[in-house]
């Protein structure tokens, strides 16, 4: 196994109650948030529209968290710049929307910003051979693109452990999609390290407790995880 035992969690704010979004991510930054995931869809890579570059750019002036821009849209390249300016942390695109990925990665890391690539349920590991060095994290969709609150595909949990097993220990491997304490163990048992959360945070009766609770099951099967590797 080629990853430590950290764990982000990074809540995402799709979830959260948008009329009261500042309260939303004070209550999950006191709660020890690690990130804030923003999804960005465009209605046409992803059967939705969501979050948009103003929104970004107050949630940035509101937290101290790294927002991590989730762009589930066709032309990453053409928006990108926007939300490294709106104040993006780490950015991250669909390995789908592009024929030429290594010249992307470079492109959004002109910006100042990290890297993430994602892939969607249906996409192979492989798909990510041409950059997967290249990134500072990888995003495997547990769920579809577009809507929150979906039912975690466990299909997945075998392409999780596969990219693990490639990343060097500083490159984060994030999963998104139906996280909550149950499957968060299983994916920080594959090698998973960061976990977006949006219903089974922001939605939860005590959001402070549900994100404690799905840390501490991710950091009880990622040392099982860890476990199982050297055995
Ligand atoms: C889905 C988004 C997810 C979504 C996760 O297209 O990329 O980030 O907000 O929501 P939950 O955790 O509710 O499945
Ligand atoms: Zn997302």
């Amino acid at each position: 196994m080629s990853k430590d035992s950290t764990i982000r969690i990074a809540p995402s704010l799709l979830a959260a109650d948008f009329a009261r979004l500042g309260e939303e991510i004070t209550l999950v930054e006191s709660a020890g948030a690690d990130l804030l995931h923003v999804d960005v869809m465009d209605g046409h890579f992803a059967p939705n529209l969501s979050i948009g570059v103003p929104i970004v750019k107050s949630v940035a002036r509101c937290t101290e968290l790294p927002l991590d821009v989730h762009l589930m849209i066709t032309d990453p390249a053409k928006y990108a710049p926007a939300f490294a300016e709106a104040g993006a942390g780490i950015i991250t695109f669909h390995i789908e929307t592009t024929d030429d990925p290594k010249s992307l990665v470079e492109q959004i890391r002109a910006l100042g910003v990290k890297v993430g690539v994602s892939l969607n349920p249906g996409t192979p590991a492989d798909a990510l051979d041409p950059v997967i060095t290249d990134v500072d994290m990888v995003l495997v969709m547990t769920v579809w693109p577009g809507f929150g609150g979906q039912s975690f595909i466990r299909d997945c949990v075998e392409k999780i452990r596969e990219i693990a097993g490639r990343l060097r220990p500083e490159q984060w491997l994030e999963v998104d999609g139906g996280i909550n304490a149950e499957t968060a163990r299983e994916v920080a048992a594959a090698g998973a390290d960061t976990l977006v959360a949006g219903n089974a945070i922001f939605r939860a009766d005590d959001p402070p407790a549900a994100l404690a609770a799905i840390r501490r099951a991710a950091l009880e099967g990622s040392s099982s995880g860890t476990l199982e590797s050297k055995l």
